[in-house]
């Protein structure tokens, strides 16, 4: 996909942090669209980094490799206990990397958002890419087995969800 750099809609993000909290880290990022003041760039190599040492991570990851992004990000929960990442993907529910590593994996995964209206995404010059073709979801990945499955989320600051099951 051409959009490894699309930027979470500010507005979202600060939806996100109203409803979950403040976020520590921002997972990959570059100086310019960065969410968080701690953040890791490609320079840094988050897939490299430790994660263990943050409590709320975002994520909102290159979409062309998103398979590798999800190894990571359940690597990293399984050895912290307390670490939890709020990760932005495209809704392909159909792809083997969300059988794999989300739907297979429900000691890791609290909660799947799934995101009411499309995310008007900003490209690098800060500047809305238009209406995306796909829908996105927001997967709370925590240690957690008291977790819910589906809910619905809205893409403004009104964040809110609804406990399906
Ligand atoms: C989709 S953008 C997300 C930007 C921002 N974090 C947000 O939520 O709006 C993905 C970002 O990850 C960065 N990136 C790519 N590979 C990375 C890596 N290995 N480690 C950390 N960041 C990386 C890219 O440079 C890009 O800025």
């Amino acid at each position: 996909m051409g959009n490894d750099l699309w930027e979470t809609p500010k507005p979202f993000f600060d939806g996100v942090e109203d409803y979950f909290g403040d976020m520590d880290i921002d997972l990959a990022a570059n100086f310019q669209n960065r969410k968080v003041n701690k953040y890791f760039d490609e320079k840094d190599n988050s897939l490299k980094m430790d994660w263990n040492s943050y409590n709320m991570g975002w994520l909102n990851p290159p979409y062309s490799k998103p398979s590798i992004w999800l190894d990571k990000v359940n690597d990293e929960i399984l050895k912290s206990k307390d670490l939890e990442v709020f990760m932005l993907l495209p809704m392909t529910f159909e792809s083997n990397y969300y059988h794999n590593s989300v739907f297979n994996k429900p000691e890791l995964v609290n909660t799947i958002y799934l995101i009411n209206g499309r995310l008007s995404y900003l490209d690098e010059n800060k500047k809305k890419v238009g209406s995306p073709r796909f829908g996105s979801c927001l997967i709370h990945f925590k240690r957690d087995f008291n977790r819910e499955i589906i809910s619905f989320g809205k893409c403004d600051r009104e964040f809110k969800s609804v406990k399906l099951i």
